[in-house]
């Protein structure tokens, strides 16, 4: 330990992760760590070089190559910023792909790491608290139904300008889930010591709230 406050928040795509974790770090003065854009990243770069996202060698040779930055809440990869362009439907699916594939779960296992003990930091994923830092000063793990999770989905691609149908986002969400929870490394789990809040019914006010009360009690 390097004495710096790690708060790890895992949980299902369109729990509210990203929303809670980017203000609860804005209001901690924490840096924030958004690793399913990590993910994303190398799905986006794959994908730009034509690498395929079951190949475990091209992979490896693909992360070796790749350069990637925080700057702000901006994703880099090799200089170029790709935060928007990972934010598709296809990206979506790519990314649960490579994150199934042991050397990139590695590759972007050391880096948060790294990144880790740079300074106090709310990391937020699918394995903060269970694999990539299971001596987190705190651990929740956020989730909400699935039927509330593909309602949020569908409001923000059509905020993106992407048309979708309630449906499809739904079974997506299933297939999705499904992936995670199922595969063989760094499934998506609760751990052991985390708390578990449910969003479906709470807003992002009372989600705040609640963590700051687990985390005023446990420091
Ligand atoms: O949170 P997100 O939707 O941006 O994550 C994109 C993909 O990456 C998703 O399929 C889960 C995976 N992921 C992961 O396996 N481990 C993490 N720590 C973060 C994301």
């Amino acid at each position: 330990m390097n004495g710096y406050d790690i708060i790890a928040i895992d949980g299902p795509a369109g729990a509210g992760k990203s929303t809670i974790s980017k203000e609860l770090a804005r209001r901690l003065g924490y840096l924030y760590l958004d690793t399913g854009a990590m993910y994303r990243a190398v799905a986006w770069a794959a994908r730009h070089n034509g690498v395929d996202v079951g190949e475990e060698k091209a992979l490896l040779g693909l992360c070796n190559k790749l350069r990637l930055e925080f700057q702000g809440n901006h994703i880099l990869v090799n200089g170029k910023d790709v935060s928007s362009l990972i934010r598709t439907p296809e990206i979506d699916r790519l990314s649960s792909a490579v994150s199934r594939v042991a050397v990139v779960r590695k590759y972007l296992t050391g880096i948060q790491r790294e990144l880790g003990r740079q300074g106090n930091i709310v990391a937020e994923g699918r394995d903060m608290g269970t694999v990539v830092f299971p001596q987190a000063t705190h651990k929740i793990f956020l989730t909400a139904s699935p039927e509330e999770r593909a309602r949020r989905r569908k409001r923000q691609l059509e905020d993106q300008g992407e048309k979708v149908k309630y449906e499809e986002v739904l079974a997506q969400i299933e297939v999705r889930d499904r992936a995670d929870s199922t595969r063989s490394i760094a499934p998506l789990r609760a751990a052991p010591d985390c708390i578990i809040i449910d969003s479906s019914n709470l807003t992002i006010e009372e989600v705040l709230k609640k963590i700051g009360n687990f985390i005023q009690i446990k420091k």
